[in-house]
């Protein structure tokens, strides 16, 4: 049996949540007071029954069931195509770049890429392009031979423009090196119905997989998009799946009280309503730092709305910060110790890491260095994150800490999982619809103005004459 089924594994892997200081017993006149819970017991039953009742709608929910047939083909494509590529690139942005980074960072080695293949397993090395950056895809390209890499094209819509500008690239480049057989080196992962990738993969014969329906990018980690790079670089996505099913079930089974993703949400909303409009993300480990870029996308887009679900104007949302400790302790902790009373601090404590290192015994004729010697790195980090919780709770500031026993996929799946679900009960008790993102659509709509795609003329005279209008504020030598 695989170690992930067993019982008693998975309680010793269970994430576990210290939510102490968010109260005003720990922290003072800023922290919520239990009362406060009470008196919102009622809007957080109604926002469970709300989601409850969406659920068959919400497809991402049932991710980590019904993907058994999906994952053996996903496992069989990879085991095949490690063998023949150097270099596995996802192109892609958003919900279709930020998880496979995100997984990939937290669960392989810190310098993947870096190793010598036979150290990887003989897998590929990894690249997410997250941006259309000239200078990086240029640099991108000056690194790998075509030859050897595939390229896989993340994207639910199937039109994004820097990602089918990415592919366009790609293809191009593909052609002219490889001829007739460059569609070998082109894997989709998209929508089965709308869009221009499925047409264009369909008709030239790339290997496709598809995002289901009902699946938005941002809650996308645990379908092909995130499962197909983790897969590639040996990560086993069988282990994240059973990670997000053990949190899908502890946040089924549990009432509020003891529901970590309602408890969550609720905690940072009534914190937001008292002023707190920051959530601040700090792992103490630099393999979960992406994740923090996730969140950070998850949290934003979902949350930040001008209209509730009744249409009426409200322009909620909570912004996220993304930190690392003990790397923000030396840049960001003085603000969150000593600034605007403004912030909710979720620190991700790892308890065990997969490496330990002492640090060796030394100088001992200095104090303020003898005392290091015989210690560890690990005993350093984890002393670094309850000393930076202690500081802010004597400040006064809300904090709360997620404990990961350690970093594997069954306790990665729980945390995607868990900030999903947190998410969208966080939506329902905002009143927003979390699965929209009209905001980002005027950027777009702007950009296709800009570069001239028909359909957007009268888009692009607004442009330019606003540009006009605000000319005399553009300052140059
Ligand atoms: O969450 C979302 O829907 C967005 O952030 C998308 O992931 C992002 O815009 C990329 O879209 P697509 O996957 O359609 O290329």
């Amino acid at each position: 049996m695989k170690l992930f089924l067993n019982q008693e594994w998975q309680a010793a892997n269970a994430l576990r949540f210290d939510l102490t200081n968010m109260f005003v017993d720990a922290i003072g006149t800023a922290g919520i007071k239990e009362q406060e819970v009470e008196t919102n017991k009622k809007a957080a039953l109604e926002a469970e029954d709300s989601l409850k009742q969406k659920r068959p709608q919400l497809a991402w929910r049932d991710l980590p069931y019904g993907q058994t047939a999906v994952v053996s083909e996903i496992v069989a494509f990879a085991d095949k195509a490690r063998h023949k590529f150097t270099n596995f690139v996802v192109l892609g942005i958003g919900g279709s770049a930020l998880g496979p980074l995100a997984v990939q960072q937290a669960l392989n080695h810190l310098y993947y890429n870096e190793l010598p293949k036979n150290l990887r397993d003989g897998r590929p090395r990894l690249y997410v392009i997250d941006n259309a950056d000239p200078e990086r895809f240029a640099a991108l390209l000056d690194l790998m031979d075509p030859a050897e890499t595939l390229f896989n094209v993340i994207t639910k819509s199937g039109s994004t423009s820097e990602t089918m500008s990415q592919f366009m690239l790609v293809r191009a480049l593909l052609k002219e090196r490889l001829g007739d057989k460059y569609y070998e080196h082109l894997v989709a992962t998209t929508d089965s119905k709308g869009g221009s990738l499925v047409k264009i993969a369909r008709q030239e014969g790339y290997r496709l997989f598809y995002i289901p329906e009902g699946v938005g990018g941002r809650f996308s980690e645990l379908c092909p998009v995130g499962l197909l790079p983790a897969a590639m670089t040996g990560i086993d996505i069988e282990e994240l799946l059973a990670g997000a099913a053990f949190m899908d079930q502890w946040i089924e089974s549990k009432p509020l009280a003891q529901n970590p993703a309602y408890l969550l949400a609720l905690l940072q909303i009534l914190a937001y309503r008292k002023g707190n409009n920051i959530s601040v993300l700090m792992p103490y480990a630099d393999s979960l730092k992406y994740i923090a870029d996730w969140y950070a996308q998850l949290w934003a887009e979902s949350l930040g709305k001008r209209n509730d679900l009744t249409g009426k104007e409200v322009c909620v949302g909570q912004t996220p910060v993304k930190a690392l400790g003990v790397t923000d302790q030396h840049s960001q902790v003085q603000l969150y110790t000593e600034g605007p009373f403004d912030k909710v601090i979720t620190f991700l404590r790892v308890e065990e890491f997969r490496r330990e290192v002492k640090i060796p015994t030394d100088f001992v004729e200095l104090t303020n260095l003898a005392f290091l010697g015989g210690h560890s790195l690990n005993e350093l980090m984890d002393a670094e994150q309850r000393a930076t919780a202690y500081a802010l709770t004597k400040a006064g500031r809300l904090n709360n800490t997620i404990i990961l026993p350690r970093v594997n996929p069954f306790t990665v799946g729980q945390l995607l999982y868990l900030f999903e679900v947190e998410t969208a009960f966080a939506g329902e008790l905002l009143q927003v619809d979390a699965f929209n993102q009209p905001g980002v659509e005027e950027g777009k709509n702007a950009t296709y103005a800009l570069l001239g795609r028909p359909g957007f003329e009268q888009k692009k005279v607004e442009l330019t004459s606003g540009a006009q209008k605000s000319a005399r504020y553009v300052l140059s030598v």
